[in-house]
């Protein structure tokens, strides 16, 4: 089983030694409630590197609804035995005191991309992201940190921070693992109904299939989706739409 910590000074003298044992590290931020898609980039860390950390913390500043954060299945038991299946040496679960020492007196944000797509619908949502995602990367020390792109915004603004404050781990793009489906696999999957889970794959099937982004919004609103947004920039088809209480975000190449 991982060892859990606690703590950043644990983490800290841990990270130390392999250091100096010259032992490469692997990253992979995590809100827990793990499925396999969160598996691949355990496995892809553990590919690349002899030691493997990956964070479970639901990051209150990053969700601009209570009830969504009050509800986030928390279940960290559970998580531990898919890390352990996975090769995880050890997990970060910190404290919100641990992560937000000074409350959110200091917050990281980014101007233009964070403000479209997810962000014009969830206001200040990448501002955390991206500061959690500076503290953990800070933290963790590592050499690598594996994202998914089914986050695909997520991952290009985390890179694009990366880059403008001079972060030296290298951010590794890691693919969408889909149930059979064709569904994105997320931990939100198991909020939907019966019936809202038998429509979700058209999400997936309309994203790939509609000519233009205006079509695809037609086809999801006609099959019964809430559409958020469906547009299609630099090669890629982002796509988010609700049902019933249950968001869902997807990303094609277009
Ligand atoms: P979370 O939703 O738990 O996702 C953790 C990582 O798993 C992210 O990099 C996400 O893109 C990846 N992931 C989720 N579902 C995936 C799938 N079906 N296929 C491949 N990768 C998948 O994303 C977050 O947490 C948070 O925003 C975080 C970065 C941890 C900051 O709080």
């Amino acid at each position: 089983m991982p060892k859990i910590i606690h703590t950043v000074a644990e983490w800290r003298a841990l990270r130390a030694g392999f250091r100096a044992s010259r032992q490469a590290v692997g990253f992979v931020p995590t809100m827990g409630a793990l499925h396999p898609g969160h598996g691949s980039l355990l496995v892809r860390a553990k590919q690349d590197c002899p030691v493997v950390l990956a964070s479970v913390f639901v990051n209150p500043t990053q969700f601009d609804d209570k009830w969504d954060y009050e509800n986030y299945p928390r279940m960290l038991d559970t998580d531990c035995d898919l890390m352990d299946r996975s090769g995880v040496d050890y997990v970060l679960a910190p404290s919100a005191a641990e992560m937000y020492p000074n409350g959110t007196r200091y917050l990281v944000g980014e101007t233009q991309f964070s403000r479209e797509l997810c962000g014009a619908h969830r206001p200040g949502h990448f501002d955390g992201v991206l500061t959690v995602v500076m503290k953990l990367l800070q933290i963790a020390d590592a050499e690598r940190a594996y994202f998914g792109e089914k986050d695909q915004q997520q991952l290009q603004l985390i890179k694009g921070m990366c880059t403008a404050f001079f972060l030296p781990t290298e951010i590794v793009p890691c693919p969408t693992i889909r149930e059979a489906d064709g569904l994105a696999m997320s931990s939100r999957n198991a909020r939907l109904s019966p019936a809202e889970r038998a429509l979700a794959p058209t999400f997936n099937r309309v994203l790939r299939s509609a000519p233009d982004a205006t079509q695809a919004r037609a086809q999801l609103e006609a099959a019964g989706f809430v559409v958020d947004y469906v547009e299609d920039r630099e090669g890629i088809r982002y796509g988010a739409v609700r049902l019933g209480k249950t968001r869902l975000i997807d990303n094609v190449a277009s």
